[in-house]
């Protein structure tokens, strides 16, 4: 509720900034606390992808320091607009890291970067479980988004010279995270994350009633398919891709705005999405919705150590062009996904206290 918000944003705390207006900076005595979580995280796993760190992260996440921990789970709790935060003052030593994956296809362990790979996940781990798929990067978690040369105009992470559009992470599948991180390890290139938020969309209300109503598709994107997982760290066999190819081959008909009139959620993907055939009204509507997008859209130029937390039911994010110069420094990014099942039955629910069922 915008009441319990305003109480833990409040304005006398240090942490906030009005610029963007959810940035929470950790300060010093937090960092401390952090790191002796991830220090004893660090001595049990050697690497992030695996349940047991991912349960171990869970249970770390619940001694986080009390102030960052308060925010998040307001925001895990889907009770509030424009649900983002940008966590900024982790700070990452460029030399340790190591120089910049050239691919995403790299070993899953014994990384210079389990460190910043153990603070992502615990951020997220206080939203929920984090989670991967097996038609993107077999399973694998954390995600490494880098600038690719062959796949620069794309719509995939790994592009830079085109735009990469409007979307909420795998908004073709009923699956798609709840939340997810994307963090930031280097962005010399001062490349743009877009973000949108539902709660800020102007739109005429027959345009939020043709959006409600199942006359658009959604096709699965490019990194859900077999020739954008080929890896030198797994072989995935063609079944693992049997039920993407019936979405490709059949999408059903779907809204892209759904959930209560007062706390609306959205399913986006500007490059796969359609109206459905001969239905001018839904592809007026899906216009509209884009260049509402469009105004509303808030731009940050992420830095080294910060963790950006979105919320994919009601946040659409994308990024500008930038200009990569593919070598040991270039963009690197993370990301991860996060379930947490919390809203599956929000329409049940007391509108005024929502841990109330009606
Ligand atoms: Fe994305």
């Amino acid at each position: 509720m915008v009441s319990t918000v305003s109480v833990v944003f409040k304005p006398e705390s240090r942490s906030i900034s009005s610029d963007i207006d959810r940035i929470y900076t950790i300060d010093s005595q937090e960092k401390s606390q952090i790191e002796t979580l991830i220090g004893k995280l660090a001595e049990r796993f050697i690497t992030v992808e695996s349940e047991e760190t991912a349960l171990a992260c869970e249970i770390a996440a619940t001694h986080l320091p009390e102030g960052l921990l308060s925010i998040l789970k307001v925001i895990a709790s889907g009770d509030i607009r424009s649900s983002y935060l940008l966590i900024r003052g982790f700070e990452i030593d460029d030399n340790a890291i190591g120089g910049s994956p050239a691919h995403w296809d790299q070993p899953w362990q014994d990384r210079p970067y389990l460190r910043e790979e153990l603070f992502q996940v615990l951020l997220s781990s206080a939203i929920g479980g984090v989670f991967g798929w097996r038609t993107q990067e077999n399973g694998r978690f954390l995600r490494h988004i880098v600038p690719i040369e062959a796949v620069k105009d794309e719509q995939l992470g790994g592009s830079s010279a085109t735009t990469l559009m409007w979307h909420t992470e795998e908004a073709f599948h009923l699956g798609r995270a709840d939340f997810f991180t994307l963090m930031c390890y280097r962005n010399r290139e001062q490349a743009v994350t877009n973000i949108a938020c539902v709660d800020d969309l102007n739109l005429a209300e027959n345009t939020w009633r043709t959006l409600r109503q199942p006359r658009f598709t959604i096709l699965p994107d490019k990194s859900h398919t077999p020739v954008e997982n080929t890896s030198e760290q797994w072989k995935l066999n063609a079944e693992a891709f049997n039920t993407i190819q019936k979405m490709m081959n059949n999408p059903q008909p779907i809204p892209l705005i759904y959930g209560r009139n007062d706390m609306p959620l959205m399913q986006a993907d500007q490059a796969f999405v359609s109206a459905l055939d001969g239905d001018d009204q839904a592809a007026a509507a899906l216009a509209e919705f884009h260049d509402a997008l469009d105004r509303a859209a808030i731009h940050l130029q992420m830095q080294p150590g910060d963790i950006l937390l979105l919320d994919n039911l009601r946040v659409a994010h994308g990024r500008s062009i930038y200009q990569p110069d593919y070598g040991p420094k270039h963009r690197w990014l993370r990301r991860v996904n996060i379930a947490n099942g919390r809203r599956v039955n929000f329409g049940l629910r007391d509108s005024q206290k929502i841990r109330v069922m009606l």
